[in-house]
């Protein structure tokens, strides 16, 4: 069963999962981060943009992995997640940006991206902790409903919900790429440590699902229930459909602090 702590908002989550973030690149200089995008993660930076502030720590070494990336948008278009990432985590963390990797949604590179991506991260080392959040539909990266639980990076076809949810970061829905190329839930499942965040009531259906509902590629976030280390961070709206809530709540609050997250 993954641990769910049900936190009081998103700064909250912020502080703990970056505190977990920071104690894993004091451990481990060289640490390989999984980064996610959406609004989601973003309190995570937040948190640790300021706690770098308070505390300075050489994250030089750090590399970076992030999940996904729409597929044919102009080159340095604002919303391409590689510009997010050095937006959003690069510039903000004072990270090395020739360690972060995005996957290359350049149409003509895509036969091989994939491959070279996967190669990318085992070179690595793998990934230490991924960041995850998870969309209306269940997807985690963009793995679409369907996606296998044995898949690796590769182009993906977004369903017209993510198109729609996505389509406020856009000019219009209709700029919303059709295609994407995505970490695959294998690829995903390879890390060594999964945090899973979401906030508010839209994402309590996905929750539900990815914890507590039937392990099945129609809902990609039930992946997590085969991981053996998962740490699922939720405010109170999202926690709001988990069966276990009680039983969530009450781990935590006896949760021996020499474990961590
Ligand atoms: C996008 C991303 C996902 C993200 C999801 C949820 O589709 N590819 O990685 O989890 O959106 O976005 P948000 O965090 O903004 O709700």
């Amino acid at each position: 069963m993954a641990e769910v702590i049900v936190v009081e908002n998103e700064d909250a989550a912020g502080e703990l999962v970056a505190g977990a973030i920071r104690e894993l690149i004091t451990a481990r200089p060289e640490a390989v981060l999984g980064l996610a995008t959406g609004s989601t993660p973003l309190p995570v930076y937040r948190a640790f943009a300021r706690s770098l502030a308070a505390r300075p720590l050489d994250v030089s070494r750090v590399r970076g992995f992030s999940l996904d990336e729409y597929v044919g948008l102009p080159d340095g278009h604002r919303e391409s997640y590689r510009a997010v990432i050095s937006r959003d985590v690069v510039a903000p963390l004072g990270l090395t940006p020739g360690r972060i990797r995005v996957p290359s949604g350049d149409p003509a590179g895509l036969p091989t991206a994939g491959a070279d991506y996967e190669q990318a991260i085992v070179d690595a080392g793998g990934v230490d902790l991924q960041l995850l959040g998870i969309g209306r539909t269940g997807h985690l990266g963009f793995n679409e409903p369907g996606s296998s639980f044995a898949s690796l990076t590769r182009v993906k076809t977004l369903t017209p919900q993510t198109r729609a949810d996505n389509a406020r970061f856009f000019d219009s829905p209709a700029e919303v790429p059709i295609h994407c190329i995505t970490q695959g839930l294998g690829t995903i499942m390879r890390a060594r440590h999964l945090v899973l965040l979401a906030f508010g009531h839209g994402k309590a259906t996905a929750i539900a699902a990815a914890v507590e509902g039937p392990v099945t590629s129609s809902q990609p976030g039930s992946a997590i229930q085969l991981h053996p280390h998962v740490t699922v961070v939720v405010d109170e709206a999202a926690a709001g459909r988990l069966t276990n809530l009680d039983y969530f709540r009450y781990a935590w609050a006896n949760k021996p602090a020499w474990q961590g997250i």
